[in-house]
């Protein structure tokens, strides 16, 4: 067995010590700028994709810090995570707050916004291709069962695994139309095992060490 396996992104896991850790150490200029517009833009556009957003950004810091990620990727991931709908502010508000249960072509356009999100990602940081990346991947499933390409496994980068734990689990514990929030416990769960397969299980692990 390998003790160690490359996980993109400049990522090792090894598999003695259980962590993660980077193999890339440079450093990349935040356009700052653009970041503060692009976090205005979801405030006015959808207050509650804002909200959300700077929940799952929280989250997914806090996991990144506990894989060991490198500060060049605690950034990448942290600018990745405040911005991941950002593609959504091409949805109309009809369908993003929409009550009832999405049309096939409803849904069709929600599921556009991985790849608005990129677009604006990659103009907002050219020297930062990993945020664009990341955004563009944030919905695959480890499963396969994600889009826009129904990725699997390691072939999605670990940031976008973390983003997606990340996102998922926040929703969850979120009030939304059609539900009450769920408890952590209870949120956990269900990714665990109503969802299992869908999420790299080390993520899963290390957040469940986190809330526990
Ligand atoms: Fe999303």
């Amino acid at each position: 067995m390998l003790d160690s396996a490359y996980l993109g992104n400049g990522q090792v896991f090894s598999t003695s010590s259980g962590r993660c850790t980077s193999t890339d150490f440079g450093v990349k200029r935040i356009n700052t700028a653009a970041y503060e517009r692009l976090k205005t833009a979801i405030e006015k556009a959808h207050p509650p994709t804002a909200e959300h957003s700077i929940r799952v950004r929280i989250c997914a810091e806090s996991i990144g810090e506990a894989c060991s990620l490198s500060g060049k990727d605690i950034t990448t991931l942290s600018i990745a995570a405040e911005v991941h709908d950002i593609g959504k502010l091409r949805v109309s508000r009809d369908i993003l707050d929409k009550k009832g249960i999405l049309t096939p072509a409803e849904r069709a356009i929600i599921e556009m916004h991985p790849e608005w999100g990129m677009d604006i990602a990659a103009l907002a940081f050219p020297a930062m291709p990993d945020v664009a990346e990341s955004v563009l991947l944030h919905h695959e499933r480890v499963d396969g069962s994600g889009y826009p390409y129904g990725l699997k496994g390691l072939r999605i980068p670990l940031i976008s695994r973390i983003l997606a734990v990340a996102d998922v689990y926040v929703a969850l514990t979120e009030d939304r139309t059609f539900r009450p929030a769920y408890s952590e416990e209870d949120a956990l769960k269900i990714m665990l095992h109503e969802e299992k397969g869908r999420y790299d299980n080390y993520v899963l692990r290390v957040l469940e060490q986190m809330i526990s």
